[in-house]
């Protein structure tokens, strides 16, 4: 087999020895590949972030609910975060205490709102109605409560989750109808939390929202316990253009000060929390796709895939940018490099996972593989024009390749 261009993958031993095309040949195209050892170095870059005793990390697990690969993060030693009762019990399944899950949903019903707190689970207020649903439904309950703090941030405007427009968290000028409810319902307010956007890669912003829910949280002091930072930690989706990493190191000095020096202020023992979603899984997964025409209409050329909107809706949600690799078991020889269009399957204008891309000249019968993926790849997918969802191996430490999601079936459909 030839690899055209594949140093991102060589450089972390991705595949470690396994052959793409045999992946493809057992378990079909498309199909996601995930890869253990990835999974866990950037758990454990996230658990060390802070040098803080008490600082936790709470898996936004909406980017990737797979039970094995949650499973995997657990035994790292991180907690989750769940917006749905689909959520919370897919992590039930997996092995998660009630006290290792933060609810954080908007917009939920009581009945919703009734599983979590009858599972032993901490709630998130994404409104005054979500509070005082709690409070009805468990006065006297423990509750944390969503600021938006008024600064967003991300990689795209539809993915701010904080500031101008957004439809998230409780605006600080309702503190005092935040107060009146606790005492109404006897609630506890043991947190607070915020979430600014997905994808930052300088934190100057999220330093700045960080601030302003510290300037919050001083007006709960008496019963607060843990403040959430939310997630948004960026990955570089170009890798193979150069794109540098988020710098860990010192954004998490700069957060151990922040907190330091916020619990001298205040005179009191805040554990500091984070919810990174992307982060965790993105880079340990790949999707490898058959490459099934190459046309040209009129001057563009286009490579036809089996990987559709279905099975990454990123680049046709946000324009998202996710690498590619070429592999070639044909002997088929070029080395040259043209712009090529990479399309899916799915009969709609949208459906493109990149656009006049500078690829190795591709060939029908190739294999392509959409590199970094493990993030709101599959928790995102679809049967839309009843196509399955793909399966999702496991490359383990040892190297042995496992099934961990088969895939759909036909007969699901009906
Ligand atoms: N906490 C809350 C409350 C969230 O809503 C999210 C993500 C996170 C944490 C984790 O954010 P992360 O660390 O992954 O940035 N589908 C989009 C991303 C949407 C994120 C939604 N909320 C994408 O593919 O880029």
């Amino acid at each position: 087999m030839q690899k055209l261009n594949s140093s991102v993958t060589d450089s972390v031993n991705f595949y470690m020895g396994t052959d793409p095309y045999d992946l493809v040949r057992k378990y079909g195209s498309p199909l996601y590949v995930y890869n253990e050892n990835i999974l866990r170095e950037r758990c454990r870059e996230m658990k060390k972030l802070c040098a803080d005793p008490d600082f936790k990390v709470y898996f936004s697990i909406k980017a990737n609910s797979n039970p094995s690969l949650l499973k995997i993060i657990r035994s790292e030693g991180i907690y989750a975060d769940a917006v749905s009762r689909g959520e919370i019990f897919i992590l039930l399944h997996s092995g998660y205490a009630p006290d290792e899950i933060f609810f954080v949903a908007n917009n939920v019903s009581e009945d919703e709102i009734k599983y979590a707190l009858d599972n032993g689970i901490m709630c998130s207020a994404d409104s005054l109605s979500m509070l005082e649903k709690i409070g009805k439904i468990r006065p006297g309950t423990d509750v944390a409560v969503r600021f938006d703090p008024g600064v967003g941030l991300g990689h795209h405007k539809k993915v701010m989750t904080a500031g101008d427009g957004s439809k998230f968290g409780i605006n600080p000028a309702d503190i005092g109808a935040v107060k009146e409810l606790l005492k109404k319902y006897e609630l506890k307010l043991a947190g607070i939390n915020q979430h600014l956007g997905s994808l930052f890669l300088e934190s100057g912003e999220y330093i700045k929202g960080v601030e302003s829910l510290l300037s919050v949280a001083e007006k709960f002091l008496e019963t607060l316990e843990f403040i959430d930072l939310g997630g948004g930690f960026g990955i570089p989706y170009r890798k193979q253009a150069g794109e540098k990493r988020l710098d860990l190191n010192a954004l998490g000095k700069r957060l151990d000060a922040i907190f330091d020096s916020f619990n001298k202020k205040c005179g009191k023992k805040i554990k500091f929390r984070i919810e990174p979603g992307r982060y965790i899984p993105a880079e340990c997964a790949l999707i490898l796709g058959e490459v099934r025409s190459v046309k040209y209409n009129g001057p563009d050329k286009f490579a036809g895939t089996d990987i559709g909107m279905n099975v990454l809706m990123r680049p046709a949600l946000y324009d998202s940018h996710h690498d590619i690799e070429v592999y070639r078991e044909s002997n088929m020889i070029s080395d040259k490099f043209e712009e090529i269009s990479v399309v899916g399957n799915i009969c709609e204008s949208t459906d493109f996972i990149a656009h006049n891309r500078l690829l190795p000249e591709i060939f029908d019968g190739d294999l392509i593989a959409v590199l970094d993926a493990g993030a709101y790849g599959y928790s995102m997918c679809s049967s839309y024009n009843s196509r399955p969802r793909p399966a999702e191996v496991l490359i383990r430490a040892d190297g042995n390749v496992e099934l961990i999601r088969g895939r759909e079936s036909y007969e699901r459909f009906i």
